[in-house]
């Protein structure tokens, strides 16, 4: 299976055509949900929801927060509205919201936050501390992005480093850390 297959219902018409969705970074959010089950899910970067909704797909969480500027695509949080309006069960609160504007998050013992909104070193551990504040004992911090962008590397290293955690990395195409929060401080 493909993630264009894993996606069919929801891929954006800007992304039909392109050969990236061939791959298997989307299954990846599945498993991962799959494995870690969490029932609250933050994301910071939303994009037209497909790792959120990858990431339900396998975990089928109840509760599913997204934060998106739409820096990048202007309407792109309608679209995915409308897309998570399809499905059943969870509800979705996305959130047109700048993360780096933000001090804290309305939210606790979320089980699982995705990084993915703001790509640069500060950005990124910005985004990091907004997760480790929310999160559950024993949660989780994906940070997508740590092989394909340098700063964001930088900056998800110099997180871990500040909180004495080391991240898992997952090899896919643009390199996933797992942060463990267990034996975090
Ligand atoms: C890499 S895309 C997210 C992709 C999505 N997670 C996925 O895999 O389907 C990054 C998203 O972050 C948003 N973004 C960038 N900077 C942001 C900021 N400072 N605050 C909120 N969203 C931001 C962009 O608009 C874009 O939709």
């Amino acid at each position: 299976m493909t993630d264009r297959e894993l996606l069919f219902n929801i891929v954006h018409q800007l992304d039909a055509g392109g050969d990236w969705l061939d791959g298997d970074k989307y299954l990846t959010y599945y498993w991962l949900g799959r494995m870690f089950r969490p029932k609250i899910i933050v994301e910071f970067g939303v994009r037209f929801g497909y790792s959120l909704y990858a990431l339900w797909l396998g975990s089928q969480a109840e509760l599913l927060v997204g934060y998106d500027n739409e820096h990048d695509h202007p309407g792109s949080s309608d679209y995915a509205l409308k897309m998570f309006k399809k499905i059943k069960g969870p509800d979705v609160s996305l959130r047109n919201q700048d993360t780096q504007q933000l001090q804290a998050l309305p939210y606790r013992n979320v089980d699982l936050v995705h990084v993915d909104a703001w790509h640069t070193v500060d950005g990124v551990i910005h985004e990091c501390r907004l997760a480790k504040g929310c999160l559950s004992p024993g949660g989780i911090i994906l940070v997508d992005d740590v092989t394909g962008n340098e700063s964001v590397r930088s900056g998800a290293n110099e997180f871990c480093q500040l909180w004495g955690v080391t991240p898992v990395l997952v090899p896919t195409v643009s390199g996933l850390y797992i942060i463990p929060t267990a034996v975090g401080k």
